[in-house]
């Protein structure tokens, strides 16, 4: 099997070359902006996902036969800001990848997010849920899906979110290198998501494409996310636990966070589909959390 992977230095697509790479030939894609040394692609290219025609002649000669699109402009607040640039990475970066992929008659799978929702809902989403993002990075990915959804064959789109993992900056290395330093640390306690370790994510991402692969799963949308919902602040608090650090940890609000992107107020997944198809839940976050913590302590 011959993978592509977009975004493969992110923080996410490291542990899907990793993933991947035990079933097949890898390579990676992004622009060569970050530190590769964690990649496992067996070859990286370097190229911009707006070049369209760049694209589409790798995959042409590459000849994959899955194409993974985990690159994206993640940053929500700076989407914000620069609405151009998001959608031009995160919606036409995506319809390069995913016209590419079908051109070579490949599986797409699109990365997507919980924030395509606004959070209204009062309890987690599923798959028919009506998306209503809040902000320009949650309208950008959500075209991206939409595109696919419309005009690809065999997909797979799967919304995540709140990600923890070894190959990036993330929430939980913020709060253990700020408990070290002995920082008091203020996490917002009124928005809800599910924190989702990216080394489980990428597990589920490969069981579910070879289920698609194998016509044992249909194309569609999946949430996959690990299982159990909380607040940053709440998060927080298990972290400097799990660390056994005390720190000052205080609860804030949104608008106290500051930032010009709003977020959804509770934008859990719920993950029934994704279980269903590859025979097994998620574990909870908690479990993941502390596998992660043990490991970064072992790093
Ligand atoms: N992080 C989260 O909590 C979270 C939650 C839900 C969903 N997601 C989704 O999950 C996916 C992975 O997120 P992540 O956190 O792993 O992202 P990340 O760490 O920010 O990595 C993004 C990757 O995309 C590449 N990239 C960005 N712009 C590019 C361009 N124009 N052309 C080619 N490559 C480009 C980056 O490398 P270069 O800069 O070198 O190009 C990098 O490899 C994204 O689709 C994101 O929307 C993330």
């Amino acid at each position: 099997m011959k993978v592509l992977i977009t975004g493969a230095t992110g923080m996410l697509g490291c542990d899907l070359c990793k993933e991947f790479s035990r079933a097949g030939d890898v390579a990676g894609l992004a622009r060569g902006n970050r530190e590769a040394k964690q990649c496992r692609a067996s070859q990286l290219l370097a190229a911009d996902i707006t070049d369209r025609d760049g694209v589409a002649r790798i995959v042409r000669k590459l000849k994959p036969d899955v194409v993974i699109n985990s690159a994206a402009l993640s940053d929500v607040n700076f989407c914000e800001l620069n609405p151009e640039e998001a959608f031009k990475i995160n919606a036409e970066g995506a319809k390069n990848a995913a016209d590419a992929a079908e051109e070579a008659g490949a599986l797409f799978i699109q990365i997507s997010t919980d924030y395509v929702f606004d959070g209204d809902k009062g309890s987690a989403y599923t798959e028919e849920d009506k998306p209503n993002p809040v902000s320009v990075y949650g309208d950008s990915k959500l075209a991206a899906d939409d595109y696919v959804r419309s005009n690809i064959g065999k997909y797979a789109i799967i919304r995540s979110s709140w990600m923890f993992g070894p190959c990036g900056k993330n929430f939980v290395d913020f709060v253990v290198e700020s408990a070290k330093r002995g920082d008091s640390i203020r996490a917002v306690g009124e928005k809800y998501g599910n924190p989702t370790y990216t080394v489980d994510l990428a597990k589920a991402v490969y069981g579910l494409s070879a289920k698609i692969r194998e016509n044992k799963a249909p194309s569609g949308i999946y949430n996959i996310t690990n299982e159990g919902a909380c607040s940053r602040y709440e998060l927080a608090k298990e972290i400097a636990g799990l660390c056994g650090l005390k720190a000052e940890i205080i609860s804030i609000t949104a608008k106290e966070a500051g930032g010009p992107a709003l977020r959804p107020k509770l934008s859990a997944l719920d993950n029934t589909k994704v279980s269903k198809a590859l025979g097994y839940k998620l574990r909870h976050y908690r479990e993941a959390l502390e596998e992660y913590i043990k490991a970064g302590k072992r790093r």
